[in-house]
C-alpha cells in the first residue's frame, strides 16, 4: 500500500504522518523568535564540532539517511549542527541533505586545516576569503590548470574560486576581534594565535608533502588546505545559502603533518570553533 492510500483509507493515518514530519524540523514558533534565523554549523569530525555540541541547549537528534543532525539553540540563536566525515564528497553530502531538509539561512563550516602561507602556525586560525578545490581542473602535461565546471542549475561555469560570503566573512572578522583563542606551544614557545583571512584550498588527499605545499602556494595563492571547505561552497553556491569556511591551523602539511595534526588538532578545532561561537554571540 502506498502513503496515498493509506490516507485515503485512514485519514488520521496523514494526521500523525504530518505531525510527525513537522517535528523533526525547528518549529515555527521557535524560528520566529529569532526572526527565522536558522545557522548550520559543520564539521567533519568529532573533535572539530564537539565544542559546539557541547553549547547546543535543548539538542534533539534527526537521523537523515544514517547522518545525524542536531538541531537546539546557543544563545538567542537556532542552530543545527552535523558532522559530514572526512573529504569532500562526504562534506557535499552533509550540506545538500542539511540543505534540502532544513533551509538554513547561513552555513559556518568550523575545523582545522594544514598551513600553507608561511605566516601561518599551528593554533592560528584562518577564514576562507575564497574557497578553491585544488584537484579539480584538467591534468595536462604540465600539471594541473583549475577550472571549475558547470553549475547543473544555471548552466553556467562555477568559478575556480568561491568567495564567502561577504556579510559572514564580516562577522567573522569583527568576531576574530573578540574571541579569546587558546595558545599554542609551538616549538617550545608559547604564543598568541592570530586571526587572518585569505585563500582555503580543499582537495580529496592529506597533504603531508613539502612540494605539493609550495604548489599549492604558487600556483592557487593557498593559505591553508583541507579537505571539506570548497566542496561545501561550491553547494553553498549552487543552492544559494551564505555560507563562510573557519579553520584553525593544525599542521604545515610537510612532511611532518601526519605527527603534527595529532599534536595540534586540540587547539586548532578549539580555536577554529571559538570563532564560530563567537559569530554567534552579536
Ligand atoms: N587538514 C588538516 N591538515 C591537513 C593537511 N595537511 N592536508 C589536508 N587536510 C588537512
Amino acid at each position: 500500500m502506498t502513503e496515498f492510500t493509506l490516507f485515503r483509507a485512514n485519514p488520521r493515518a496523514l494526521l500523525v504522518f504530518l505531525a510527525t514530519a513537522s517535528l523533526a524540523l525547528p518549529s515555527p514558533s521557535a524560528m520566529a523568535e529569532t526572526g527565522g534565523v536558522l545557522t548550520a554549523v559543520l564539521g567533519s569530525c568529532d573533535a572539530e564540532i564537539s565544542l559546539v555540541k557541547d553549547r547546543l541547549m535543548e539538542p534533539k537528534d534527526h537521523d537523515l539517511l544514517g547522518l545525524t543532525f542536531t538541531t537546539g539553540s546557543i544563545g538567542e540563536n537556532k542552530v543545527v549542527l552535523a558532522k559530514s566525515g572526512v573529504g569532500k564528497v562526504n562534506a557535499a553530502i552533509a550540506s545538500a541533505l542539511l540543505i534540502e531538509r532544513f533551509r538554513p539561512t547561513r552555513l559556518i563550516f568550523t575545523g582545522v586545516a594544514g598551513a600553507v602561507s608561511p605566516d601561518l602556525l599551528p593554533g592560528d586560525v584562518v577564514i576562507g576569503a575564497t574557497m578553491a578545490q585544488h584537484d579539480l581542473g584538467t591534468w595536462t602535461d604540465d600539471g594541473i590548470s583549475r577550472r571549475g565546471f558547470a553549475n547543473p542549475i544555471t548552466g553556467t561555469r562555477n568559478p575556480t574560486g568561491f568567495p564567502a560570503d561577504t556579510k559572514l566573512l564580516a562577522r567573522a572578522e569583527l568576531a576574530a576581534a573578540r574571541v579569546a583563542l587558546m595558545a599554542a606551544v609551538v616549538d617550545g614557545t608559547r604564543r598568541k594565535p592570530r586571526v587572518t583571512s585569505g585563500v582555503v584550498a580543499s582537495g580529496d588527499t592529506f597533504i603531508a608533502s613539502t612540494g605539493k605545499r609550495r604548489e599549492l602556494r604558487e600556483g592557487l595563492g593557498a593559505d591553508a588546505v583541507e579537505m571539506e571547505g570548497a566542496a561545501v561552497a561550491q553547494v553553498c553556491h549552487q543552492f544559494k545559502v551564505p555560507c563562510v569556511i573557519i579553520r584553525g591551523i593544525s599542521d604545515f602539511a610537510d612532511s611532518r603533518a601526519e605527527a603534527d595534526i595529532d599534536k595540534f588538532m586540540e587547539v586548532a578545532a578549539r580555536n577554529s570553533a571559538m570563532l564560530a561561537l563567537e559569530m554567534l554571540a552579536e
